[in-house]
């Protein structure tokens, strides 16, 4: 049988998850909150507006600024045909597959960051959201983003803040060869010499993400090797695998999908809730608004807990 969304279904590498119709059904990924648009502090409607994503990934943030009205969309990453990785390119063929189903008219472009001045364009509106902490020469990018826009930048990361309001650039270990990370005040005096005048600054805390991911996705339980299906309807092409403790990231009949694997039958695994947070965890999330947690967790130097900081700068 030919199911509309087999090609989408038969992708295994998904990242964000995306609606892919009114039904319930997403892409298996296991990032995107629901409401990640408005998560993420980005403005309701982009009515007439042009948007630059750069490192777009799997799209989502395209396809959500084409139903809010973008007219001219561009989605950028150092897409190829391979592996997913954050330093080394993207697969191109979960966005190519959504833009087919979608029918959208959102471009997609191979693209750099580093190069972004090739296209000789500017969007009203330009978003970069957990990219130039992969970066190798921050300041660049941050150039190249700026020359870009027309009007807002939004700009998400990792950001130090505990040296704020020095500005401080600070190698970090880890990443890649040679990282530097940012306090928000650099971020803003090198934005600011690039031509911005005003900056917001705002928390997007991580903890929404780990409880949904929780609350979302259940464990297999199985020592055992399971048959691995390409899609959901299919009887052949089936591999046995051992998928103890993966992911479930979506179910459509008698089959569940398990992250970045396949399709299995559901009556072959046995699933288990993921773990819970601490009960003082809870309740004192359950006290404070968003906003009192976010502080909190500052407070407490928890910062590993607030995933990053969105920086809206406006020329
Ligand atoms: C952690 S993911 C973030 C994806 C997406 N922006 C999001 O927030 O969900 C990092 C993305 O940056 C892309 N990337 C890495 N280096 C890049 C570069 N030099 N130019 C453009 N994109 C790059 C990767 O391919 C990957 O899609």
């Amino acid at each position: 049988m030919a199911h509309a969304l087999s090609k989408i279904w038969a992708y295994k590498t998904w990242r964000q998850r995306i609606a892919i119709d009114d039904q319930g059904h997403y892409t298996m990924g296991y990032l995107s909150l629901p409401d990640e648009w408005e998560h993420n502090h980005l403005q309701p409607s982009l009515n007439g507006k042009s948007f630059l994503d750069v490192g777009a990934n799997d799209g989502y943030f395209v396809f959500e600024a084409e139903k809010r009205g973008a007219q001219r969309i561009l989605a950028t990453d150092i897409y190829h045909q391979g592996r997913n990785g954050n330093t080394g390119g993207w697969n191109i063929e979960g966005i190519q597959i959504l833009q087919e189903h979608f029918k959208s008219k959102v471009e997609i472009l191979p693209k750099s960051i580093y190069d972004l001045h090739t296209l000789n364009e500017k969007f009203d509106v330009v978003l970069c959201t957990n990219v130039i902490s992969w970066l190798d020469n921050m300041n660049e990018a941050l150039k190249q983003l700026s020359d870009a826009c027309n009007e807002t930048l939004y700009l998400k990361d990792g950001f130090l803040t505990r040296y704020d309001p020095e500005p401080v650039l600070q190698y970090e270990k880890g990443k890649a060869l040679v990282a530097f990370r940012a306090n928000l005040s650099y971020i803003k005096e090198v934005l600011g010499s690039h031509g911005f005048k005003r900056f917001q600054v705002v928390p997007v805390i991580s903890h929404r993400h780990f409880e949904w991911q929780m609350s979302t996705f259940p464990l297999v339980q199985s020592k055992q090797a399971l048959t691995i299906f390409d899609l959901p309807d299919a009887t052949s092409n089936s591999i046995q695998k051992i998928c103890d403790g993966q992911w479930i990231l979506a179910e459509e009949g008698d089959f569940c999908f398990i992250k970045n694997t396949g399709w299995v039958r559901k009556s072959e695994v046995k699933i288990a809730p993921r773990g819970q947070k601490s009960w003082m965890g809870k309740m004192i999330k359950a006290l404070l608004s968003e906003e009192q947690y976010g502080d909190y967790i500052r407070r407490k130097g928890l910062e590993k807990y607030v995933k990053s900081y969105m920086v809206i700068a406006q020329k």
